[in-house]
């Protein structure tokens, strides 16, 4: 009873949907906390973290997932070099405001920076603001020294630009560093940064897969307020789905996750339909797929075998179902036709965006191309939509333990056996 009352608070206090983490990491993370602070009984500390804001700090810092990197997912910042070139190309010279929220370790904050200065901005043309609500990644972002592990891409060539070696660490160069000022703030309270803006591009990735639909909506129309018009954001891979209407609208660079602001809105909670408009190929909709559900694959949880019925795998896709279209794909990829594949799961995607066997084809078909953290994002999107993607819950465990993360590839096992233990129908 405590317990749930503590997960409440949380909810109530940060917008983190229990579900999202799990209950078991969160039980493991408020034991950790009672005994740091020396408290026995649950009740205790729940009144204790009632009445102590220092401690209620305390326990967030723990429990938020810092997770980040530079230029994680290229294609935003390609999208926001171009956009930006536009935006001063066309505009008055007045200076443009940028915000990150979450901004976790300042690795995003400062890889906007790192692009604006790649396009000829001086300091002096914008301001960048870094939201967070935890200290404990505050205060690393404020210092900007990182390992290894903050760089994870392909090409690194940025780091030899603008940041100075020191040991086994890499240190932001003060040119970089002054152009962010970090600020400690909740994206749930109001007036959040509502004098700070209005800005003109927003970062707001990979955060709202901690919360649910209502909270989403809330934080939308928060971001809503303190953008200018035509503003530009950018939410997380896994973040798209499902969003109310009127208020932002995608924008068409696929892999960039944009949106553009949709002026004089007013929140609509109800789902926005999917946007069918057009497939990069610019064929029809397929009527078929709009209606059907994806049932979930009994395909067991390994990581690359995809085996199924042989298929016409040149059947037009307008006259399939979205079940005839998954099954295309893993008939695709079984024969290695893994280029198309990966295509055919966007064009998916595009059309049926709630289609969470879709995500979780992608995230297989990432995974033989060896790009595991694209391939992680697939497999969260896919839980995201159905919590119980039994798969997807293995491959995302899987894949923590790879990156050393144990804590993770513990709560994703933790929930996949749950289900199984609940009776769920799922492959042994
Ligand atoms: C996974 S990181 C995302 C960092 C970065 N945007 C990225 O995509 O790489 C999530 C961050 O959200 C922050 N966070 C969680 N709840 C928040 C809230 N209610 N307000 C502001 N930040 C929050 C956490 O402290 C954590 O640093």
């Amino acid at each position: 009873m405590s317990f749930d009352a503590i997960q409440h608070l949380i909810k109530s206090v940060m917008g983190l949907d229990p579900e999202s983490i799990g209950a078991e990491t969160i039980k493991r993370i408020v034991h950790r906390r009672m005994v740091a602070v020396d408290i026995k009984e649950m009740a205790e500390y729940f009144s204790f973290l009632e009445g102590s804001s220092d401690e209620m700090q305390s326990l967030i810092n723990e429990i938020t997932v810092p997770e980040t990197w530079f230029f994680r997912d290229h294609e935003p910042f390609k999208v926001l070099s171009n956009h930006v070139k536009n935006l001063k190309l066309h505009g008055n010279g007045q200076r443009l405001k940028f915000l990150s929220v979450p901004c976790s370790t300042g690795e995003e904050p400062y890889s906007i920076a790192m692009v604006l200065r790649d396009i000829g901005l001086s300091i002096n043309d914008f301001k960048i603001d870094a939201v967070d609500i935890s200290t404990k990644v505050l205060d690393k972002a404020r210092k900007g020294v990182y390992g290894e592990n903050s760089f994870r891409g392909k090409d690194v060539s940025f780091r030899d630009k603008y940041f100075d070696r020191q040991d086994k660490s890499y240190a932001i160069s003060d040119e970089i560093k002054k152009t962010v000022r970090f600020h400690k703030h909740n994206i749930l309270t109001d007036n959040f940064m509502l004098g700070a803006g209005p800005y003109n591009v927003i970062f707001c990735r990979n955060l709202l897969i901690y919360f649910d639909y209502e909270t989403k909506c809330k934080v939308l129309e928060t971001l809503h307020n303190v953008m200018g018009k035509q503003g530009l954001l950018f939410l997380g891979h896994a973040e798209t789905g499902r969003m109310p209407a009127g208020m932002f609208e995608p924008i068409r660079k696929p892999g960039s996750f944009a949106y553009c602001k949709v002026d004089g809105a007013s929140v609509d909670k109800r789902v926005r339909e999917p946007v069918f408009a057009s497939y990069q190929t610019g064929s029809a909709v397929p009527q078929a797929a709009k209606k059907t559900t994806t049932k979930q694959s009994s395909q067991p949880a390994n990581l690359v075998a995809l085996k199924v019925e042989r298929k016409n795998l040149d059947q037009p896709r307008a006259s399939m179902t979205t079940d005839e279209w998954v099954e295309t794909i893993q008939g695709l990829a079984d024969q290695g036709r893994l280029k198309e594949a990966l295509r055919e799961c966007d064009k998916l995607i595009e059309a049926v965006p709630d289609s969470a066997q879709a995500y979780y084809l992608k995230g297989v078909v990432l995974l033989a191309f060896d790009v595991g953290p694209e391939a992680v994002d697939a497999f969260k999107k896919a839980v995201y939509l159905d919590p119980k993607h039994y798969q997807s819950l293995i491959h995302l465990s899987v894949l923590a333990e790879e990156q050393g993360d144990l804590r993770a590839s513990e709560n994703f096992r933790a929930r996949a056996d749950r289900l199984r233990n609940n009776g769920h129908d799922v492959d042994h």
